[in-house]
This record gives C-alpha cells, structure tokens and sequence, in this order.
C-alpha cells in the first residue's frame, strides 16, 4: 500500500476504464490523474484549522443540496456562543435580492478542494481566508490529510443508496458525451460501478470508512443520507445546524433553509438554467436533475438490482449501516 504524498507515478499505478477514460488506484481508490495530484498537494499542503467545515460526499450523492444547506446555515445563522447576543430579526435575509445562491452555484462558495483549491498546477492561498472556512471534498477518509483527522474541524457525510447514485453519475456523465457518442451503455456503466470503479470509488468502501469514522468520533463527523434529508428534511436540517454549533431557535428559520436549499428553487434560477461552472466547463444545469428516490427503478432490470443489492449488502454486513436499497 502506497500512502506517502509522493506516489508511483501513473503507469506504475493499477489502470481501469471509467467511461472510456482511465482512472488510477491510488491507496485503495479511483481517481482521475488530475484528481490524484490534486489529492497529493491537499494532503502536503492543507493545514486544518479548528474550526473549518469540511463537506465530503462520493459523487451525484447531493453534495450540491449539502453546499447549499450548510453554506446558508453559516451565513445566517450566529454560533450558538453568540446567539443570545444577536437580533434574530437581522439575521435572515428574506428577499432573494440579498441572496448569494441567487448569484452563483452553491459549488463558488463552498468549493471541492480536489477540484477548485489544489489544483495540479496553482493551488490557491486559502491561509489567509477568514474563519470559518467551510469546503468539500469527495476524497475517501482514508486520503483525508493527518492535519484535518487530527485537528477539532467537523466533517458533514452525505450518502445515498447506490442505485440512485449510479443512475444519476450516468445521467451527469452522459452531458459531457457528444450528441454522435451518444449516451454511455448504462450496462457498461453498472459493470464499472459493481466493480468498484468509479471516480474516488469504490463507492461502498468510500461510505463505510466515513460511516466507521462517524461511529467512533459522533461530534467530528456526522453521517447523513439523502434519502433522510428528502423524507425529513426539517429534522435533519435541525440536525445538521446543531452539529455546526449553530442550532435554530425558530421553525420559520429553519422552513426558509429548506425552501431557499430546495431543488425546485435552485433548479429554476437563472444562474442555473443557464450559467457555466468556470473550473469544469460544465452546465451548472447538470447538477440539477430529478432528485427523485427510487429513479434507478427506470434504468435497472431486476437482474441488476438484485445483483447491486447483494453487494451491497455483504459490503454493510455487520456495520449497523443501512442504504435505503
Ligand atoms: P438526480 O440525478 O438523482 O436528480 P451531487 O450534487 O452530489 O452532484 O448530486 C446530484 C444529485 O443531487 C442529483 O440527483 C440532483 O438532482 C440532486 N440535487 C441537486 N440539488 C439538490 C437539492 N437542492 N435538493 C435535492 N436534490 C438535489
């Protein structure tokens, strides 16, 4: 196992195709190239603070929802040391005008650092950046730096079950095919995916580290799955405020964080009908789709869910974790 920052260099590392375009093990994950150099750069050069926020999800799980929450979560509600201090009233913005998610995709102010910060060629000076900072990544626990293990930072999970995941990596890959590639084989994709490859995959060993770790460290790193924040979402948004130190005291709070994070709203605003993300080049449109639990029961054959069902559930067995399958 390889886990210095200075890896193998890629033709000595194992090689799959993912979508007809190679990714590299690294440590017991998949990772694009510039995701690798990316990951090694965050982990010689990130330096936790305590009180950084650190979003991290696999891909097409709701990491968007997530920036959106916790990012207006942090901007409007104060610290639990401070709430007494502050006029309630102040602190919500009610008119959209005032909103930066009316702006910008959720993805510029709460960026992936693999992607947006430590990229191969120029990471950017995040030192001096006022506190607290809240980023996201999509690494597995296991590549996290020593510095953000250790330090008092939190961590906020989002999972999903693993058929939806699948569906929706398909249908967000597939923008970025041409219209003469057509869509991916969805059989091609779902052979990838059961044999855990997929981008920071295995999937289920990226979820069972960070389920593990929440077990063993609750007010370091709180574990939440899509399908509880779609079914409930005003609990869990209580829930989630809580664990950032910043709970609500009014309901009505909490209801215009569902509504201002909801996809209904965020889908239909003009920055992401039509905007593009600069890092990627892609829709931002993309990251908005159906949000819908159970959409795989379009694209599965009973066959396949059978078969990702049973893999999925001898990888969770005896881990007390439950995916919604
Ligand atoms: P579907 O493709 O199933 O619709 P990620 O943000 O990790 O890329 O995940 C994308 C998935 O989250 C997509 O799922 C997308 O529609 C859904 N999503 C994006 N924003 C959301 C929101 N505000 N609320 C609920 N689901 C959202």
């Amino acid at each position: 196992m390889d886990s210095s920052e200075s890896r193998k260099p890629l033709d000595q590392l194992p090689k799959e195709s993912f979508w007809d375009n190679p990714l590299y093990q690294w440590d017991g994950f998949w990772y694009r190239a510039g995701h690798l150099d990316a990951a090694m750069a965050l982990r010689s050069q990130y330096t936790a603070r305590h009180d950084d926020v650190i979003l991290a999800s696999p891909m097409k799980t709701g990491t968007t929802w997530l920036k959106a929450l916790c990012f207006c979560i942090m901007r409007t509600q104060p610290q639990e040391e401070d709430a007494q201090k502050i006029d309630e009233g102040t602190l919500v913005k009610s008119d959209d005008g005032e909103d930066p998610l009316v702006k910008n995709h959720p993805a510029v102010y709460v960026q992936t650092l693999e992607v947006q910060v430590f990229t191969a060629k120029q990471p950017l000076d995040i030192s001096g950046m006022k506190s607290p900072r809240l980023f996201h990544t999509h690494l597995p626990y296991s590549a996290l730096p020593d510095s953000i293990k250790n330090s008092k930072c939190k961590i906020v999970y989002i999972a999903r079950n693993p058929k939806d995941t699948l569906v929706s990596m398909w249908h967000f890959f597939n923008k970025l095919r041409t219209p003469e590639q057509g869509p991916y084989p969805f059989d091609k994709a779902f052979e990838c995916f059961c044999k855990g490859v997929s981008h920071f995959g295995p999937f289920l060993d990226h979820v069972l580290q960070y389920w593990n770790e929440s077990l063993k460290a609750p007010d370091k790193v709180l574990f939440l799955k899509y399908e509880d924040l779609k079914r409930d979402p005003k609990g869990h948004v209580k829930k989630l405020a809580l664990f950032l130190g910043r709970p609500f005291t009014n309901e009505k709070k909490v209801e215009e964080v569902i509504w201002r994070c909801s996809l209904e709203r965020l889908k239909n605003l003009e920055v992401n009908k039509n905007g593009v993300d600069p890092w990627v080049g892609m829709q931002n449109s993309a990251f908005f789709r159906t949000g819908k639990v159970g959409d795989w029961k379009n694209m599965f054959t009973t066959e396949m869910s059978e078969r990702l069902d049973h893999i999925t559930l001898q990888k969770l067995e005896g881990s007390g974790l439950h995916l919604d399958i």
